[in-house]
């Protein structure tokens, strides 16, 4: 009995801080945001580098690139469905009634990302700009900022 309770009290717990950081419950909204969270983890990094924030490493840049290009890659599979409505979603519904539009930024993207030199923190300094315009041209039409 004692066991049970704990295990209540634990998905209790789990479901709350699920809550608190406003993580979607519809499944097409997680996968959207699973993949947005992979490019922004992995541009994160590429940026601390170019900031002196984190020491520069070949290896670790060019799996950070890697990553971009392949979650770029999975845009279009991760926002097919629209799926239902989910209060934390920031996906405007304009994505898909401009669906092609939004792939060429998606593929714009990953273009971006393709191209992205990563062979010393200030060559990644000088590709961030092309990267976070990416971002931007892309969230500006079809993000919904709610913070
Ligand atoms: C093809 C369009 C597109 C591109 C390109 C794009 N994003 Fe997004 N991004 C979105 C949309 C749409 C959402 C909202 C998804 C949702 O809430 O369902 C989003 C959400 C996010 C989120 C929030 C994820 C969450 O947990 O809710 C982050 C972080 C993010 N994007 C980072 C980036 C970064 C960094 C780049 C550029 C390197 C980028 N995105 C490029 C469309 C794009």
């Amino acid at each position: 009995m004692k066991f049970t309770k704990l295990v209540l009290v634990g998905a209790l717990l789990a479901a709350g801080a699920a809550f608190a950081e406003g993580e979607a419950t519809d499944p097409a909204a997680k996968a959207r945001e699973a993949v947005m969270q992979a490019v922004g983890m992995n541009v994160g990094t590429l940026g601390k580098m170019a900031k002196g924030e984190m020491p520069y490493d070949a290896a670790a840049a060019e799996a950070a690139k890697a990553a971009i290009v392949t979650a770029a890659g999975g845009i279009a599979a991760a926002f097919e469905a629209q799926g239902g409505e989910d209060p934390t979603s920031e996906a405007k519904p304009e994505i898909w009634a401009n669906w092609d539009d939004f792939l060429k930024n998606a593929d714009a993207l990953k273009v971006a990302a393709e191209g992205a030199d990563v062979s010393s923190a200030e060559a990644i300094g000088a590709s961030m700009g092309t990267l976070g315009g990416a971002c931007k041209d892309c969230h500006t039409d079809y993000r919904n900022m709610k913070m």
